[in-house]
Parts: C-alpha cells; structure tokens; sequence
C-alpha cells in the first residue's frame, strides 16, 4: 500500500486543500460508534433507521457522517449544513460545486476522496471469497496490463482491475453502465495507472490494505494523494 497516515478520529484536522494534491480516507465501519448521527440530513436519517442489519446500518452511518465530517474539515463549514444534489447517474454532488468527492463501502471499510482538480471515483472491495466468480469477459480487456504486485493470481487480477474500472466508472458518473470490458487499464508509475474508454484518459491508484481489501480512486488528472486510515 501506499504511504499513509493511521490517525484517532479525534486528531483528524484536515484543512484547504492545495491544487494538485488529493485526499482519500479509509475508514473502518467499527468507527461507527464515535460518529454523530444527528450530522446526517433528514433524509440520510431516514434511511439509516430502514436498515435492519447491524453491519449495513453502520456501514451506512460511518460512510455519509464521515464524508460530512471530512466535508466540513476541507470546506471550513458546519458539516450539518452540507448539502448535495445528483449529478449524471446519480452520482452525488455537492449542491455548490465548491469541491469534487466521491464515497465507496464494502464489508468493514469505507473510503472517500475528496479533490479540488476535478470529478473523482473511488471503489473498495472486501476481498471476499465468490466475490473473484464474475466471467473475465464482463470486466477484461484483452490489452488490459497490471504492475507485477497486482498480477500474481487470478483474484488478485480481478480485484485490482474491477476496483480501477469501477473507479473510473464513478469518477465519471455512469457507474456500472460503462462496458468494463472496453476500459483498457495500462500501469503508470508507483501504484497508479491510466485507463482509457471512449476516447478518455483517467489517472487512477490501486491499493492493497492489510486485510488484502482493494481500494481504487481516479480522477481526470494526475494528482499527488494524502493517504489517511482512521482508527476504528
Ligand atoms: C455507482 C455504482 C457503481 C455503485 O456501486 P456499488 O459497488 O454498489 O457501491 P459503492 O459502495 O462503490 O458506492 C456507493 C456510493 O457511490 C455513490 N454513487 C451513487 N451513484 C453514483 C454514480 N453514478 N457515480 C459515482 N458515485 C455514485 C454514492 O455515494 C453511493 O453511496 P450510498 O449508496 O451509500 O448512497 C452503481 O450503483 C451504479 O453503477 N450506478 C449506476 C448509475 C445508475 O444506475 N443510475 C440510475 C439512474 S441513470
């Protein structure tokens, strides 16, 4: 994994960030229990109290309360008071366009990013067993390359390539309505890569956490990125 920061909750202090560089936070969903749920909007509200699993609903609390905590830090504002609007597909936005981020969770982890330098996706993935069965014909592209780390195993080829197309997929907003198949991933420099569909060119960085999660973000431009993991 790349460098990062492991950081209490308590002493997260994030502030402007400067153009070219990024901020992705990765945090457990055990961070549920120090998060406020009054932050979240009436709406967010309401569909936290319609979970009935334990695990989905602090999935859901740790995902949206700490975008709002991380919002407010970046934005100099009340995190209450953000408020965001639908974009192309559905993809969240905020309301005054005053920063770019995206959100993703799977299993135990959710992970944001927050860019001044344009749109941004993020997708991480709890290496789970049966989750590696899609066909290769869904999400490959036969020109697809990975750098060594990535591409020892079949499921490791899986993960790093689905979470960068998901990535890209996000960062421009169409999601899972773009052929993953037709995203041609080429390796950059370090952990990052360059993806290419429908005439476009994304930078994105793939990542292996400890437990062997995958995590990717993406964006139109090559940014530097502050790697922080929140103690849970
Ligand atoms: C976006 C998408 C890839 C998410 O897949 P996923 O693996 O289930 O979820 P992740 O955990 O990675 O991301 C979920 C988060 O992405 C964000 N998101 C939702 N739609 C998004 C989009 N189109 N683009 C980028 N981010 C999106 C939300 O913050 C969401 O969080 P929430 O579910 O807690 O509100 C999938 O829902 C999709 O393809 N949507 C396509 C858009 C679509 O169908 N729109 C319908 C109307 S055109």
């Amino acid at each position: 994994m790349s460098p990062s920061i492991v950081l209490p909750l308590e002493e997260m202090h994030l502030k402007n960030l400067p153009p070219g560089r990024q901020c992705c936070i990765v945090a457990p969903c055990s961070l549920a229990k120090q998060l406020d749920r009054q932050i979240l909007s009436r709406g967010e509200q309401e569909r936290l109290c319609r979970f009935r699993r334990k695990e989905d609903f602090d999935r859901y609390l740790t995902a949206h309360s700490l975008l709002r905590v991380i919002l407010g830090q970046i934005l100099g504002r009340c995190a209450r008071d953000i408020t965001f609007v639908d974009g192309e597909g559905n993809k969240p936005l905020l309301s005054d366009g005053s920063c770019h981020f995206n959100l993703s969770h799977s299993g135990d982890w959710v992970a944001i990013i927050v860019s001044l330098d344009g749109p941004v996706g993020i997708d991480v993935e709890q290496a789970l067993p049966g989750k590696a069965q899609i066909s290769p014909d869904l999400y490959a592209h036969p020109n697809d390359r990975f750098h060594p780390a990535a591409a020892g195993t079949d499921i490791s080829r899986f993960f790093t390539a689905w979470t960068l197309k998901e990535a890209i997929s996000k960062c421009d907003g169409r999601g899972l309505g773009i052929p993953f198949n037709e995203v041609r991933l080429e390796p950059d420099k370090g952990n990052t890569y360059r993806g290419f569909y429908d005439c476009r060119t994304w930078h994105a960085s793939h990542w292996i956490l400890d437990d062997g999660t995958h995590l990717a973000h993406a964006g139109e431009v090559p940014c530097s990125t502050l790697n922080i993991i929140v103690a849970g």
